[in-house]
């Protein structure tokens, strides 16, 4: 049984918490590169682990990422003018530089030397993916850039978007490494949605699922396997690196997704969605469907990553549909789907009084290794996931026969090998 305490230190990722601490090691992703898509743009507030902070591109293109608010007297900078490599406060004109450095106060002297003294807390940045990640850990604990297989492929494989969710971010990691829900939650996208229809669709509708849970160097393996035909076994093989990133297993020819769920404070989290082909662009007809809230990604209210489909309007659940068997949930599609139950859960769910089953296992390993992670940064030891060779793996989904070890039989299939497709039924 998971304790109130035990819940706590996996929920909580604000500055000083173990967890916040955990995930304050990794590259976090911070905001899409089109969010801030030119020199000189507008600011954008981004809000991580708690921490309220702005994003801009300067005149000469360099990103910041730093604290929200003016160091004179605390107005947020979202106001801010972005002019001439620096954003300028519009209250009384301070004004920084990407690294956080005041570098012009209007009102003293310059003589004086008073805006040297004068820094807001700043964070590194990286471009990946059409992705800018920041790392928010201590000096001189800055890991390698990321590499993950979507984020390296050229940009035409490639479609990200991001969806901000009501609760906290385990119970919504929790929902991707929980393949067993698709057989019942997603049951009917699993024949409509154009970017599932497969073969390996219609297996995972099969609700006899049985889970094995591997762990790696960089997080674990999940595979869950069903009946397929005759005396074969159709496995469903999911990712996760740490902390928050998972491998969704394919379907059919259909590109590859996977997602991160990034904390924005202890009640919301940010859905990154990724979606890549490793070996040809995306068409205009998957990225047309992906655009209109198809496959894993979803419809946002304009000028916001806030889905359209949300709590305020019961996500807009369709009683009929769910009568008819036509939708299990009456909630319309595979994210939004996701979204809502994970957000029944309240924001942030309380663990102490669940009851598991085995096919929790993945979760209950997930947790385990997550705060054994946490407890070992007091030792000085690194987490699991730094290194970026345990991020080009794959997720798969392959037929094998009954008696196959399904780790040795799919290991061609778990490593990004480039020039190969990925491995889908
Ligand atoms: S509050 Fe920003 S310059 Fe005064
Ligand atoms: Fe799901």
């Amino acid at each position: 049984m998971t304790t109130r305490e035990q819940n706590d230190f996996l929920a909580q990722t604000g500055p000083g918490t173990p967890m916040g601490n955990l995930v304050r090691r990794y590259w976090v992703p911070a905001l899409l590169a089109s969010e801030i898509a030119e020199p000189d743009c507008p600011p954008v507030r981004v809000k991580l682990l708690g921490e309220r902070l702005i994003a801009f591109r300067d005149s000469q293109g360099r990103v910041g990422v730093m604290d929200e608010f003016c160091a004179h007297r605390g107005v947020s900078l979202w106001f801010g003018r972005n002019e001439d490599d620096g954003l300028r406060c519009p209250y009384h004109g301070w004004k920084y530089d990407v690294t956080g450095q005041c570098i012009e106060v209007p009102s003293e002297p310059i003589e004086s030397g008073f805006c040297k003294k004068i820094k807001l807390a700043a964070y590194d940045c990286i471009e990946r993916g059409d992705v800018i990640w920041i790392y928010m850990g201590p000096p001189g604990g800055k890991p390698p850039a990321p590499s993950f297989e979507w984020a390296t492929v050229p940009a035409t494989h490639r479609f990200v978007s991001k969806r901000m969710q009501e609760c906290n971010w385990l119970q919504a990691l929790e929902g991707g490494i929980d393949s067993v829900h698709v057989s019942f939650l997603h049951r009917h996208d699993l024949r409509s949605d154009p970017l599932h229809i497969s073969q390996g669709a219609e297996f995972t509708r099969e609700t006899d699922a049985r889970f094995e849970v591997i762990e790696t160097d960089g997080g674990m393996v999940i595979g869950v396997r069903r009946p397929a035909t005759g005396r074969q076994l159709y496995w469903r093989i999911t990712q996760w690196v740490m902390p928050f990133h998972t491998m969704i297993p394919p379907y059919g020819g259909n590109a590859l997704n996977g997602h991160a769920f990034v904390p924005i404070d202890d009640e919301h989290c940010m859905v990154w969605c990724f979606t890549h082909h490793p070996m040809r662009p995306l068409s205009a007809a998957e990225l047309d469907t992906m655009r209109n809230g198809g496959g894993i990604h979803v419809k946002l209210l304009p000028g916001s990553f806030r889905p359209v489909v949300n709590k305020d309007n019961d996500y807009m659940i369709d009683r009929v549909a769910q009568k008819h068997h036509k939708s299990y949930s009456g909630v319309k599609g595979i994210a939004m789907q996701d979204a809502a139950i994970q957000e029944s859960c309240g924001p942030i769910q309380d663990r102490s009084k669940e009851n598991l089953v085995s096919t929790d296992n993945a979760v209950i390993m997930a947790r385990a290794r997550l705060r054994k992670a946490a407890l070992a940064l007091n030792q000085d030891r690194a987490p699991d996931g730094l290194d970026p060779a345990t991020h080009a793996v794959r997720s798969a989904a392959i037929v094998l026969p009954e008696d196959a070890n399904f780790y040795e039989a799919a290991a061609y299939a778990l490593v990004v090998r480039e020039g190969v497709a990925h491995a889908s039924v």
